[in-house]
């Protein structure tokens, strides 16, 4: 049986849209944390392929999602080029700011073999799903992991990777270069293990000049996406520009990817009209409506589905959070699926 968002993104339209959760699979609920007491550190997780899959499959069973993510992090490719990386509690990710002397000295061969577990956990969540179920494999944007690595950890503005880029234009280029071909041969890997879907994830396409937008972020995408075609490699790739604002846009037409991920801010229905003729779309629920419940989020659904035009599939605007309510997650569903949902 063909999968609903495999169906969605060959472009056509279903009554009722294929629905998954960017970070399905988390703190929100009682199993994955369950799992996840169980392993030493969060790296340390997503390189244990019995414990990933596991809570890959959770959201699945719980939910009965479309589609599957596979459990894993856009930051194993730096890990893979030989920086070091960790997560500390209540701060997210730390890693040791790269210098330009440092990007000389990146592993690109054998980077996207050194995290080979990742694999491993993608042949076993496709051995355990069902047919009629998706399974996505995912990397970061080279620009959104590059800023992790120059910054050494998440900030807001990104103020000082773009002041890297504009001071340091060549290394810049080798960096985001390093990252395009790793991140290349990480989807390859993850395709030919058995995902259906590849997604890039450049979260932190916000405030970049156009001309940047057209260096750090159009350029390299298109170069992972031509890179993943020359292996022969078909599968679908949807791109989430995240806060590109009208550059979505631009991105949507300029790099090769199949469909295009809305975020919160992006008005769907205007959105349609400007993307290359029944490129497929997801999107864009406020992950905001979701942690409050009630007739906000029945709301805030009603709004999408009202809004989104074409081939579609649901999605949050961005990931779930610890906080939210497993009954809204199922009452979303219902919504979409039956017309209404017990939200709390
Ligand atoms: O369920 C899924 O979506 C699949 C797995 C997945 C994770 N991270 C698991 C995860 C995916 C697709 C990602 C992508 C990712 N990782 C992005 C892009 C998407 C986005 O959210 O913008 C980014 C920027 C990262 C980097 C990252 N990883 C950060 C900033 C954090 C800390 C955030 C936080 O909420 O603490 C992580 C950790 C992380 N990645 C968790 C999960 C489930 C939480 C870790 C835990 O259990 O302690």
């Amino acid at each position: 049986m063909t999968s609903s968002l495999l169906k969605v993104l060959s472009g056509e339209r279903l009554d009722i849209p294929p629905i998954w959760m960017m970070r399905q699979a988390g703190r929100h609920l009682p199993e994955y944390l369950e799992v996840r007491a169980t392993a030493k550190n969060f790296i340390d997780f997503c390189f244990s392929p019995d414990k990933a899959a596991e809570v890959t499959l959770q959201p699945i069973r719980r939910y009965d999602m479309d589609a599957a993510i596979l459990f894993a992090d856009i930051l194993l490719i730096p890990i893979g080029l030989g920086r070091d990386v960790w997560f500390v509690k209540g701060k997210g990710p730390q890693l040791n700011p790269i210098t330009v002397s440092d990007i000389a000295k990146l592993t690109i061969e054998g980077a996207a073999e050194r995290v080979s577990p990742v694999y491993e956990t993608v042949s076993k969540v496709r051995a355990k799903l069902d047919p009629s179920k998706a399974l996505i494999g995912f990397c970061g944007g080279p620009w959104t992991v590059a800023t992790y690595m120059i910054e050494g950890q998440g900030s807001p503005k990104k103020e000082i990777a773009k002041r890297f880029a504009y001071e340091n234009p060549e290394a810049m280029d080798d960096l985001l270069q390093a990252l395009a071909i790793s991140s290349a041969d990480y989807l390859i890997h993850q395709a030919n293990a058995g995902a259906d879907v590849l997604k890039i994830f450049e979260s932190w396409a916000e405030g970049l000049s156009p001309d940047l937008f057209e260096r750090l972020v159009i350029k390299p995408t298109r170069q992972i996406i031509d890179l993943v075609r020359d292996a022969g490699i078909t599968k679908p790739i949807i791109g989430f520009p995240r806060g590109g604002g009208l550059k979505a846009v631009i991105y949507a037409q300029n790099t090769g990817i199949t469909a295009i991920a809305a975020g919160t801010d992006m008005p769907m229905d205007s959105f349609r009209k400007l993307l290359p003729k029944d490129m497929p779309y997801q999107g864009n629920l406020d992950p905001l409506a979701l942690r409050i419940g009630g007739d906000v989020l029945r709301q805030a659904v009603q709004t999408v589905l009202e809004t989104s035009t074409g081939p579609h599939i649901f999605n949050l605007g961005h990931g779930v959070t610890p906080d939210v309510k497993i009954e809204n997650v199922h009452a979303v569903i219902n919504h979409i699926r039956t017309g209404d949902g017990d939200y709390v």
